[in-house]
C-alpha cells in the first residue's frame, strides 16, 4: 500500500495537522504501508489559468512545467491520498486548493452521467482512496461543515472514495503542554485510523468521533483562546508567542478547571486559593462543588486550601521542568489549610477527557 499525504499546511513546521496526520501515517507504516508526505509549503505549483490545454492540445499533460507533473505521477501512482489541510474560511488552504486545481489532466473532459448529475471521468484506470485530515481553530465541529461538503463533492466527482475523516476542532489545544494527557486520547485516535484504514478499508466512525471529541467544552475553550490572546497582546508575554509553553498564570488555573476530574472529586466541596507573587501578581480561585470546578479572579472567603507561589514557580511545574513535589519540599512554594487536598491537586486535575 503507498499512501501518499498532500499537506496544505502554510506553516507545516509548527502544524497542528502535521501532528494528527504523522501520527495517522505512523498507523498505517505499522501495517506495512509505504508513506511519502508532500509539503506543498515547499513546492513550486503554478495556479490553473483555465486554458484546457492538458484537455484538448496535449492531452493529460499541463502547459507549467513546475513541481506539479511530478506530483501528478505520485498522485497516479498511490492507492491512498491523504489530504491534510488547516481549515482556511471554512475550506482548505490557498496551497491545496491550487494542487487540487491542478489535478485537472488527470481528469477526461466528456460530460458522463453517474446517477442524477453528470461528471468528468478519469482519465486514467484508478484505485485510488482517499483520506481527509483537518484541524480548526474554534471549539465545534460544525465549522467543518463546507470543508466536508467540498470533499463529498470530490469524492462524486472523481469516483474516488472517502474512506476517513479525521476532523479536530480547536486544533490549537494540540500544542498546549498542560492538556498533555487528554492530547494523547487524539494521538491514539489519529494512530488507530491509519491502522483501521489499512487493515479495514475504513476509519471507523468510533476512531473518527473519538478526534472530533472537543479536548475540552467549547465555552472553556474559547475562554482559554481570550486569555491566551489576551496574554500576548497586553499581557506577560509581550507579544512574543511560544507554542506549547504555558506562560500566563490565568491561562494554567484555567486550563486546569477545564480538565477537572469530576469522577475523582466524588462529593468534594472546597475552595482552593491561589495567591501568586513574581512576575505575574495576581489572586485567583478555584471553587468546586457538585462535581465541578469553576475558576474566578481575585479572593474568596476562608478557602479550604491556600498556595502561596511565585508564578514562575507553578509555571514550571505545568511545564514540567520542576517537580511539583519536590519545589514543595524546598520550599519554593507554600501551602496552608486542607494539606490533603494539596495531596489530592494531581489526581484532581488532568486526567480525563471531558
Ligand atoms: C487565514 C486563516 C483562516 C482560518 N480560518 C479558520 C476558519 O474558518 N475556521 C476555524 O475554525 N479556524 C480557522 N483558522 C484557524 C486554523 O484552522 C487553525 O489554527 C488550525 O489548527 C491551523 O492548522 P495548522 O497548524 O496545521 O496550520 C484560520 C487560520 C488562518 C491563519
Amino acid at each position: 500500500m503507498k499512501i501518499l499525504a498532500i499537506q496544505g499546511s502554510p506553516r507545516p513546521k509548527a502544524s497542528n495537522t502535521e501532528i494528527l496526520l504523522q501520527e495517522f501515517l505512523k498507523g498505517t507504516r505499522s501495517q506495512g504501508a509505504e508513506t511519502e508526505t508532500i509539503y506543498l509549503k515547499d513546492k513550486d505549483i503554478h495556479s490553473c489559468v483555465g486554458c484546457y490545454t492538458c484537455w484538448a492540445k496535449t492531452p493529460g499533460i499541463c502547459i507549467f512545467k513546475d513541481d506539479m507533473p511530478e506530483l501528478l505521477e505520485k498522485v497516479r501512482d498511490c492507492d491512498i491520498l491523504v489530504y491534510a489541510t488547516p481549515l482556511y474560511n471554512f475550506n482548505m488552504t490557498a496551497l491545496l486548493k491550487a494542487f487540487q486545481e491542478r489535478l485537472l489532466p488527470l481528469l477526461d473532459p466528456h460530460l458522463v452521467k453517474s446517477g442524477d448529475v453528470y461528471r468528468h471521468p478519469q482519465r486514467y484506470e484508478i484505485n485510488r482512496k482517499m483520506v481527509l485530515i483537518s484541524t480548526c481553530g474554534f471549539p465545534e465541529i460544525s465549522h467543518f461543515d463546507g470543508l466536508r461538503h467540498v470533499f463529498r463533492h470530490i469524492e462524486r466527482n472523481g469516483g474516488v472514495p472517502l474512506i476517513g475523516e479525521l476532523l479536530m476542532p480547536a486544533g490549537e489545544l494540540l500544542k498546549q503542554e498542560g492538556l498533555r494527557e487528554h492530547i494523547q486520547g487524539v494521538l491514539q485516535a489519529a494512530y488507530r485510523a491509519g491502522v483501521e484504514v489499512i487493515r479495514d478499508q475504513r476509519v471507523s466512525q468510533e476512531t473518527e468521533s473519538e478526534i472530533k471529541k472537543p479536548l475540552v467544552a467549547p465555552d472553556a475553550m474559547a475562554e482559554m483562546a481570550n486569555l491566551w490572546w489576551d496574554s500576548h497582546l497586553v499581557g506577560i508575554t509581550q507579544g512574543k508567542p511560544t507554542q506549547g509553553e504555558i506562560e500566563d498564570m490565568r491561562l494554567l488555573l484555567r486550563g486546569m478547571a477545564a480538565t477537572f476530574n469530576s469522577p475523582a472529586a466524588g462529593n468534594l466541596e472546597v475552595t482552593i486559593q491561589f495567591e501568586v507573587t513574581g512576575k505575574q501578581t495576581g489572586d485567583w480561585f478555584f471553587s468546586i462543588e457538585n462535581g465541578k470546578c469553576t475558576y474566578h479572579e481575585g479572593k474568596v472567603e476562608s478557602p479550604t486550601l491556600t498556595i502561596k507561589t511565585p508564578s514562575e514557580i507553578w509555571l514550571s511545574i505545568a511545564n514540567k521542568e520542576i517537580d511539583g513535589q519536590q519545589a514543595f519540599m524546598e520550599g519554593k512554594y507554600a501551602a496552608t489549610g486542607d494539606m490533603s487536598l494539596l495531596m489530592r491537586l494531581r489526581s484532581l486535575f488532568g486526567s480525563q477527557k471531558s
